[in-house]
């Protein structure tokens, strides 16, 4: 299977690799500012990354804490994979304070519920002028709207993350529909 039918098969995954209109997004981004370092927190199989690096030239980080995504990941990048992709295995809450930037953009992507937590790290290492993208922001609407019953500390979590980052005066943000929910942030 080629690189593009692996990537649409990952669409329809328990854990989707980010839609078209967020990767454009993306892409067009990395042009605009010449991106050389990509920074990718909860990478799956790699799917964005490997794009990213074969369509821009950016050299990627990708952090991915379960072992057999890893492995997918690695394997996808030795076939697929242009230029270098850095795989780091582990949790990102104990990877990210060890990383050095800057980069110049990074797609927070892992666990939801980390990603308050997981913004001081990705400021730190972000360069000014550079791009921090947050994908599943909106969340089937439970964040702007009611969230089921099981899911209303999720949705709190994301309300809380997006309040940090459209508060922060270091940022300017913009939240699209792609996708569940895509923001982008610069930061000034
Ligand atoms: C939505 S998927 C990533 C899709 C990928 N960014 C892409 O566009 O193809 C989220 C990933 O975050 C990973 N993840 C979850 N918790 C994590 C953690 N604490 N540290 C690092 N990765 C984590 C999951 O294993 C999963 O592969």
């Amino acid at each position: 299977m080629d690189f593009s039918a692996r990537r649409e098969a990952a669409k329809q995954g328990r854990d989707p690799t980010l839609c078209d209109e967020a990767l454009g997004c993306i892409m067009r981004i990395a042009r605009e500012v010449h991106a050389s370092r990509y920074l990718e927190i909860g990478a799956g199989e790699g799917y964005t990354a490997i794009a990213l690096a074969n369509e821009t030239g950016v050299e990627v980080t990708a952090l991915e804490r379960d072992p057999v995504r890893c492995e997918a990941l690695r394997k996808n990048a030795a076939e697929c994979a242009a230029g270098p992709i850095h795989i780091l295995e582990g949790d990102a809450g104990e990877i990210l304070p060890l990383l050095e930037g800057p980069f110049d953009l990074i797609l927070l992507d892992g666990p939801k519920a980390q990603y308050r937590r997981y913004f001081p790290d990705c400021k730190r290492l972000l360069k000014r002028g550079g791009f921090l993208f947050s994908d599943d922001v909106l969340l089937f609407g439970w964040v702007r709207g009611q969230a089921p019953a099981k899911r209303r500390m999720l949705a709190a979590h994301l309300r809380e993350y997006l309040a940090l980052l459209e508060g922060d005066p270091d940022f300017s943000t913009q939240i699209y529909d792609y996708g569940e929910g895509f923001a982008v942030s610069k930061k000034l």
